[in-house]
């Protein structure tokens, strides 16, 4: 099946798209079993959408009703400009009352191992009845070599079926800490819908990859091998 792909004139217009997509999706989490999990993405592409989920969107939302994750982390304490955490924080958390409460931080700043093996125990057991987390919507970005949350080319991780949540190293022209945690796929693909915020001309060339070849459980790009239950959809501009 070909991928879903649809392009928007700008980031603003991608990141109302994506809140559209998020309003939707968070009032049938909520009707149909009472709550809404998101998986928030890091990096930079997602601040405008935040923002917007903040604002604009506040009030069509169930926040009360939501809880928040991160697919990856960087080693650092929450308060470090690295921190994916932080910049979620600063965009949405404070501006939503509560919502910091429900929300489910890498706690990077221990050390990607204890940090990794801390955050799966939460994924597994964060709600009554231990029903581990199966994401109504996660948001993931990509880098110009087709990473996704911090699932690198070549990395171990990607080859990991059983934790959710293992350290990981971005390689050494990442600007940002390089010690990361990333959810793997075996806890993404387990999402029922998957955006992918795609922005700038760097990447491309692997949006026109995934295009002409579509989504690949053996792809080289790891961004390729992203699935879901219902829908994997890529919003991309630039
Ligand atoms: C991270 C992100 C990563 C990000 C891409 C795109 O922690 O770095 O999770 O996967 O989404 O690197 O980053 P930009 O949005 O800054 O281009």
């Amino acid at each position: 099946m070909p991928p879903d792909i649809a392009v928007y004139a700008d980031l603003a217009e991608l990141s109302h798209a994506a809140a559209d997509t998020i309003e939707a999706a968070a009032q049938g989490a909520v009707s149909s079993h009472g709550r809404f999990s998101l998986c928030l993405s890091g990096g930079s592409t997602p601040r405008t959408l935040y923002h917007l989920l903040a604002t604009e969107y506040r009030n069509r939302i169930p926040w009360s009703m939501a809880h928040l994750f991160f697919g990856d982390e960087r080693c650092v304490p929450p308060s470090h400009p690295d921190s994916n955490y932080a910049m979620a924080r600063e965009a949405l958390l404070t501006h939503v009352p509560g919502l910091e409460a429900r929300t489910y931080r890498i706690a990077g700043e221990r050390g990607a191992e204890v940090a990794a093996r801390a955050y799966d125990a939460v994924l597994h057991s964060v709600f009554p009845g231990k029903d581990p987390v199966t994401f109504d919507v996660v948001l993931l970005g990509i880098g110009s070599d087709g990473h996704t949350a911090s699932l690198f080319p070549g990395s171990p991780a990607l080859d990991e079926h059983d934790r959710w949540a293992v350290p990981a190293e971005a390689p050494p022209d990442v600007a940002t800490a390089r010690a990361r945690v990333t959810l793997t796929y075996p806890v993404l693909d387990a999402a029922l819908d998957a955006l992918i915020l795609t922005a700038g001309a760097d990447k491309r060339p692997i949006v026109e990859h995934v295009r002409a070849d579509g989504a690949s459980p053996d792809s080289p790009y790891p961004v390729a091998r992203i699935t879901a239950r219902r829908r994997v959809r890529w919003l991309v501009t630039g």
